[in-house]
């Protein structure tokens, strides 16, 4: 009886947490809007006119020349409307649909507020501040559950018994450079569009990689599969880590994308679908210099803290203080340049898979070696074979 009682309290206890933990993230996000719709109704004109002269002369986002340019015979009730304008002509760009009842106050806020952000980020490149640039793209209106949503990704901390130390490969060992994009392992342009999957495109990129390099193809395997079969939660926030995704492609398989497709929502598991790949290893990196060796052996399933990366345009990420935490987010390191861009750095090259029209083709680069996004620790498949 009294286990049972403890039972029950523990039970409830466990379900009034989870139920604050939501609640108190809910109670976060409202704040953080409130404050933004606060910060952009503050806003001076002449911080409003700097907003509109950047969106319309191309520097934050493709020049918006169908906006009348801001001029200083603008009443106040002008430069409003300016700004209104600008973010009707983003809304149709990007062909947003918000659901019923949306606080449209808060989403013109929040692509204000972005605006302003990106705006001060690429004064500072012309000030010698950092090497890379940003531009309002269709994240700009996100709330901070939606970039949750996004991203819900994770790396687990254990090694697995079938995860081993890394050792450098001999054909790229003394390399200074390496692209694995540029030498056909890698395919481009993956969008998992608003779902929580960057996970499982993380994972079966590497395992496509390790196809490619043995010779046997640059396939697409199926995220769909994975999604469906092995995590419940799907689209949802939570999901599923790198390291499990890895290890089921390991002992269940996968098949591909064109027999099982990505529909970027919720589905029922097929199980009568074969998989075609067998893994024979998965070696594993705990930190920048492990990475650089495993990164020699083929394209790496990476996970990184995304909060600072929603925004970049192009160029090497360089600032330390973006967010290391929460790690949130995967995506496939493919390789790693000495030197880039002649600035001195050395840095990784990473593809993203928010789509081709993010960041530098669906691709970024980073500073290596300064731990930035909190960039550590990953997993490469070794010896694939086509089955
Ligand atoms: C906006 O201005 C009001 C009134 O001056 C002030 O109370 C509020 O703190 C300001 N909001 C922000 C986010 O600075
Ligand atoms: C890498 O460098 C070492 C030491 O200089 C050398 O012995 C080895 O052959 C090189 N490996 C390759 C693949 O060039
Ligand atoms: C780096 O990022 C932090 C956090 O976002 C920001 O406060 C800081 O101004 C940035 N540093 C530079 C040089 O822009």
């Amino acid at each position: 009886m009294r286990v049972l009682l403890v039972l029950l309290i523990t039970v409830l206890a466990t379900v009034a947490f989870a139920g604050r933990s939501r609640s108190s993230a809910a109670a976060q996000d409202a704040a953080t809007l409130a404050k933004i719709k606060s910060l952009v109704h503050n806003l001076s004109r002449s911080e409003k006119i700097e907003v509109i002269v950047s969106l319309f002369n191309g520097a934050i986002s493709e020049p918006m020349t169908t906006l009348p340019p801001a001029s200083n015979k603008d009443t106040n009730a002008d430069v409003d409307q300016k700004l209104r304008d600008a973010y009707h002509l983003f809304l149709i760009k990007y062909k947003k649909r918000y659901p019923e009842g949306e606080d449209m106050e808060a989403r013109f806020a929040l692509f204000v507020n972005t605006c302003r952000e990106v705006d001060q980020h690429n004064k500072g490149v012309l000030e010698g501040k950092h090497t890379s640039i940003q531009e309002v793209n269709k994240f700009a209106d996100m709330t901070p559950a939606e970039k949750r949503s996004m991203s819900a990704s994770s790396i687990d901390d254990e090694p697995s018994s079938s995860e081993s130390k890394q050792k450098p490969w001999n054909n790229h060992a003394n390399a200074t450079s390496l692209d694995w994009s540029l030498l056909g392992a890698v395919n481009p342009g993956l969008n998992q569009n608003p779902c929580g999957s960057c996970w499982t495109f993380a994972s079966t990129s590497a395992v496509e990689g390790c196809l490619a390099i043995s010779k046997q193809g640059l396939v697409q395997l199926s995220q769909q599969q994975l999604q469906d079969c092995y995590f419940k939660k799907n689209c949802k926030p939570g999901g599923g880590s790198v390291s499990k995704a890895m290890r089921i492609i390991q002992e269940q398989g996968v098949t591909t994308n064109q027999v099982y497709p990505y529909i970027h929502n919720t589905g029922k598991c097929r199980n009568n679908v074969k998989s075609v790949v067998k893994v024979g290893q998965i070696l594993r990196a705990n930190n920048e210099d492990e990475l650089l060796n495993l990164v020699k052996r083929g394209p790496v399933a990476i996970a990184l803290a995304s909060r600072d990366l929603h925004k970049y345009k192009k160029g090497v990420i360089t600032n330390t203080s973006f967010a290391k935490r929460p790690i949130d987010h995967a995506v496939l390191l493919v390789g790693f340049a000495n030197n880039c861009d002649n600035t001195g750095r050395d840095c990784w090259i990473v593809r993203n898979s928010w789509g081709e029209r993010w960041g530098e083709k669906g691709y970024f680069r980073v500073e290596r070696g300064k731990n930035i996004f909190g960039i550590s620790k990953g997993l490469v498949a070794v010896d694939c074979k086509r089955v």
